[in-house]
């Protein structure tokens, strides 16, 4: 993460600009003049206002909560094609989880599943591009809360190991979401601390108990 802080910084800016000099060799006005060429081409980018309104939302919202609904349709056809036994155990496993990140039942208003938020469109982050474009965040199950950051296209989350400091890169690896916040260090494990998060989340998902998660669940897998 620092990695990143880094490269940002002006000095690694100046030297994309102008490749082969290093920094301490440009010229004030060299670096003005690549500053208004930037400046120029932004200028013409005359877009219009992306025109986010409610009634445009609510389209939106229907038109991933129907695309939910079919992959989780599609997923519960699966399911009751496989054979139960030790051969599909693989599948098994696959299908649940598909089950579980497609299905609405597990939000306050039955109305949001882990995937309204991250779909496979659009490499497992936010679908609707209009919010991509503005608040970047996505309405919860109460559709006038919004989380507080963007999505994160988490397909490589479970492999994140439980968080550590690595000495010779000087530098924390590991955990799950931006802030690196789920550690893994309870279960052993950051994807399963993540998810529980956004299910009792208010902005969110929003059940209100985990008692009432946990019954959820309980009914998915009979
Ligand atoms: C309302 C939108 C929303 C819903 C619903 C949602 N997420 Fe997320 N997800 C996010 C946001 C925003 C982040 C980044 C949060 C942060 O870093 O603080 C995130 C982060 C993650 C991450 C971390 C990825 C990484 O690389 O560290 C995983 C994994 C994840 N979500 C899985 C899930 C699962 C599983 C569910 C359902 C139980 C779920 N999400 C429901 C918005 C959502």
């Amino acid at each position: 993460m620092t990695q990143y802080f880094r490269n940002t910084s002006m000095e690694s800016a100046s030297t994309i600009l102008m490749p082969g000099r290093r920094p301490g060799g440009l010229r004030p006005g060299a670096l003005l003049a690549a500053g208004l060429v930037a400046c120029s081409a932004l200028a013409q980018d005359n877009r219009p206002a992306t025109g986010l309104t409610q009634s445009v939302l609510d389209q939106e919202i229907k038109r991933v909560e129907r695309e939910v609904d079919n992959i989780e349709k599609q997923a519960l056809a699966e399911w009751r094609a496989l054979p139960i036994n030790s051969s599909t155990r693989m599948n098994q496993v696959r299908i649940l989880g598909k089950l579980l990140l497609f299905d609405k039942n597990l939000s306050v208003n039955k109305n949001e599943a882990c995937s309204f938020c991250h779909m496979p469109d659009t490499d497992f982050t936010g679908p609707i591009s209009i919010l991509n474009e503005t608040t970047v965040s996505y309405p919860g199950s109460v559709r006038s809360r919004f989380g507080h950051r963007k999505p994160q296209s988490y397909t490589y989350a479970p492999f994140f190991p439980v968080l550590l400091y690595n000495a010779s890169q000087q530098d924390f690896y590991g955990g799950n979401f931006f802030d690196l916040r789920a550690t893994g260090y309870k279960l052993q494990n950051p994807a399963a601390e993540q998810a529980q998060d956004p299910p009792v989340d208010p902005n969110e998902m929003g059940i209100i108990q985990t008692v009432d998660l946990s019954r959820v669940w309980l009914e998915v897998c009979r």
